[in-house]
């Protein structure tokens, strides 16, 4: 009788039923057996391997944790990461990822969309939205907890994404599934403009970066991002009903920062010792804007290529 209560109504998470949790995860693949949260490694993982962000870090940890914490949460958790590339985006994605499920960034539960891959066609926006609306309704039937990546927000043809209007919002439970235990990450370079000009300024008054706050950039964001017409949320229903829980800002990165990459990249490759290719690469990059000469153009993007050339 409790091990069908258990199972019945998913509860797991209550200590008695542990032990038919293990038998059904034995013999189901249901996506609350995979579904293994483990915030302090997320913490930690942001924490020690994302360099110059503590926007990110802060936000991306407090909204994870505050979203977990709540069994019955009363919309789902929306966040949209914007920054140049190389900042770190699509790192902290897949920490998510990672440290949400069991079987990490390969689990049936996340799921990536890539507008040049699923989206290609501007003129398609009819049949991508019936396809993206039917992806995300399945994808939550079979799994409350799932988690979407949306890639290259800016290249997602506008009027698209409105699609998922309803999902995002506080919906009751509609065709028994309940719609707001899934995270939503929309990845774009839009804002990149207002983030890193205002980085310049920090940085030109001589303050710490750590004196850049989210509440400087948050309405900065959504305004460009909302008004950007090679943005997918271009006078996006989502935005003016505001439902991203969070607009995430990435630094552009100083040499430093970009050294930081080198070298734990070569320590990973076994060649801690090797300074001189830290320095080398961090000479490499190219700095803006000019004068000042802060920031490197393409974050840590290219470190890989670079370190196969120095090295
Ligand atoms: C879930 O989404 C993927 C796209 O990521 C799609 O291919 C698949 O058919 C969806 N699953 C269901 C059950 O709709
Ligand atoms: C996008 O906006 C810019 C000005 O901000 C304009 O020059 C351009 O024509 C617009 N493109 C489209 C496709 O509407």
């Amino acid at each position: 009788m409790l091990a069908v209560l258990c199972v019945l109504f998913l509860y797991f998470h209550n200590p008695v039923c542990g032990v038919f949790q293990k038998l059904y995860c034995t013999i189901s693949d249901s996506c609350d057996c995979d579904f293994k949260p483990n915030i302090r490694d997320l913490e930690w993982d942001l924490y020690k391997n994302l360099y110059g962000q503590h926007l990110a870090q802060d936000i991306v940890s407090e909204e994870v944790t505050r979203f977990l914490q709540k069994k019955n949460p009363e919309r789902p958790l929306v966040l949209s990461f914007h920054g140049s590339s190389g900042t770190g985006k699509t790192m902290v994605s897949s920490m998510l990822g990672n440290h949400l499920y069991g079987s990490a960034m390969s689990s049936p539960y996340v799921h990536q969309f890539v507008p040049t891959l699923h989206f290609p066609l501007p003129g398609r926006v009819k049949e991508y939205r019936e396809e993206l609306k039917s992806w995300v309704q399945g994808n939550l039937t079979e799994c409350a907890r799932s988690v979407f990546l949306f890639d290259e927000m800016e290249k997602l043809p506008p009027g698209l994404i409105d699609v998922l209007e309803p999902f995002l919002g506080p919906s009751h439970v509609v065709f028994r599934t309940n719609y707001r235990k899934a995270i939503y990450v929309f990845i774009s370079t839009t804002g990149e403009k207002v983030i890193n000009k205002m980085a310049v300024e920090n940085r030109q008054a001589g303050q710490d970066r750590e004196e850049i706050k989210l509440a400087d950039l948050q309405e900065a964001i959504a305004e460009t991002v909302y008004n950007s017409n090679t943005s997918g949320f271009f006078h996006s229903s989502i935005i003016q009903q505001k439902l991203i829980t969070s607009f995430v800002p990435f630094l552009p990165l100083s040499r430093h920062h970009v050294e930081r990459c080198v070298r734990s990249q070569l320590c990973q490759r076994g060649s801690c010792a090797r300074t001189d290719v830290v320095e080398a690469v961090g000479g490499d990059m190219i700095y803006t804007p000019s004068p000042g000469k802060y920031f490197s153009s393409t974050g840590c993007k290219a470190v890989p290529a670079k370190i196969n050339l120095f090295l």
